[in-house]
């Protein structure tokens, strides 16, 4: 049994990861849009996310405007620009709406910028530290992969809404929740021959470590092929999935996706629920889009996946999808993507005791993404 570290908020379970870095869970992550207020209204319908708070003209900040959401543990960011050209004008312009920030919550900012700048991770920002009439908060950031970057939050002398320069989103249009409840994992894409390099990133620089790789033959159809890296931190509330694109008859879907995203981005968060039937049901029924997984995927799959707690039936009415590893079984099901280009998109995933991605899914789905791929045209 792995011991508690004093370092980790949380037990530490992979020892292979480093201890400089101690992060508590991911709090928040911020999208840069081109119409922040009707994304927020997007995800609050369709996704059933809560309104917290708000940045804006009447926040006194007249750069931008920012939109804060949570479910459960999930906080989103939505910024939209206010004014023409800079930074978000520009990252809209090359990747269309998509994650700029996959923000850390840790217990000391400043530290966590030391420790990874000195071990080679690029400067986004400085230590800096905020403050209002609520308390203070300390941020910094490093650059990752493409344009994404990791903003660490120090929080722990903070009382107020999310962050000092926003206020309280109050409003009468609230819609349930979905059971939607944390964030299991989050995807990188990244260009030819460069998962490595990135993997190396999260080991060196973030002291993650490396929980499964997965080569062209275990993520592979007849046409079209990726591969992928899990890193994670030393506690596993951070996962991060790093693919990059294989050579095969088609055109990979990682390599759509970096055409349209213009480099390497976050191509998919995954979120929890405990109850992946009531969810799903709930979320289609909001209006999400999800992949299409033909009839045949269920036959036989009791004799793949073994006994489940669930009844086959609405599993195979939501078309959700199932997998077994040696430490249980996994739930899961994507959406189409959620933006204009076919870029990033969410995963629904409910855990009975599996710690794995959902491999033995990979060929059923990767065939329903080529199909989508062959109504955009991009296959
Ligand atoms: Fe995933």
């Amino acid at each position: 049994m792995a011991t508690e570290n004093a370092n980790y908020p949380g037990e530490k379970i992979f020892k292979e990861a480093k201890d400089f870095l101690p992060i508590n869970g991911t709090d928040y992550v911020e999208l840069y849009v081109g119409n922040a207020k009707q994304s927020a209204h997007y995800y609050k319908t369709a996704f059933g996310f809560e309104s917290v708070a708000y940045s804006g003209l009447e926040t006194g900040n007249k750069e931008s405007v920012s939109y804060v959401l949570q479910q459960d543990k999930i906080r989103l960011v939505l910024t939209s620009p206010l004014k023409k050209d800079g930074p978000i004008n520009e990252h809209i312009n090359n990747h269309g709406d998509g994650v700029k920030v996959i923000a850390l919550w840790v217990e000391d900012a400043t530290k966590a910028w030391e420790e990874t700048t000195s071990r080679g991770a690029v400067s986004f920002m400085k230590p800096e530290k905020t403050e209002d009439e609520h308390g203070y908060v300390v941020r910094s950031g490093i650059h990752t992969y493409g344009e994404t970057i990791h903003i660490f939050v120090e929080r722990r002398n903070y009382k107020g809404v999310f962050m000092p320069g926003f206020k309280a989103w109050k409003t009468d249009f609230n819609p349930a929740p979905t059971g939607l409840k944390y964030i299991d994992h989050m995807v990188g894409n990244v260009g030819w021959g460069e998962m490595n390099k990135w993997c190396e990133f999260y080991a060196k620089v973030m002291g993650f470590a490396q929980l499964v790789s997965f080569d062209d033959k275990d993520i592979s159809t007849e046409y079209t092929a990726l591969m992928s890296k899990v890193m994670s931190n030393g506690t596993g509330r951070i996962k991060f999935p790093i693919n990059e694109p294989a050579e095969g008859r088609k055109k990979s879907q990682i390599e759509e996706y970096i055409d349209f995203y213009n480099g390497a981005g976050v191509q998919h968060i995954a979120v929890a629920t405990n109850n992946i039937i009531e969810t799903v049901r709930d979320l289609r029924s909001r209006g999400v889009e999800f992949l299409y997984v033909p009839e045949v995927y269920y036959d036989n799959i009791l004799e793949r996946v073994g006994e489940i707690d669930e009844d086959l039936e609405p599993l195979k009415e939501m078309n959700i999808l199932i997998d077994r590893d040696d430490e249980g079984y996994l739930l899961q099901i994507f959406t189409k993507p959620v933006l204009d280009r076919p870029t990033m998109f969410f995963e629904i995933i409910q855990r009975k005791g599996a710690q794995s991605f959902g491999k033995g899914n990979f060929k059923a789905l990767f065939e329903s993404i080529e199909h989508e791929q062959e109504l955009r045209g991009t296959l």
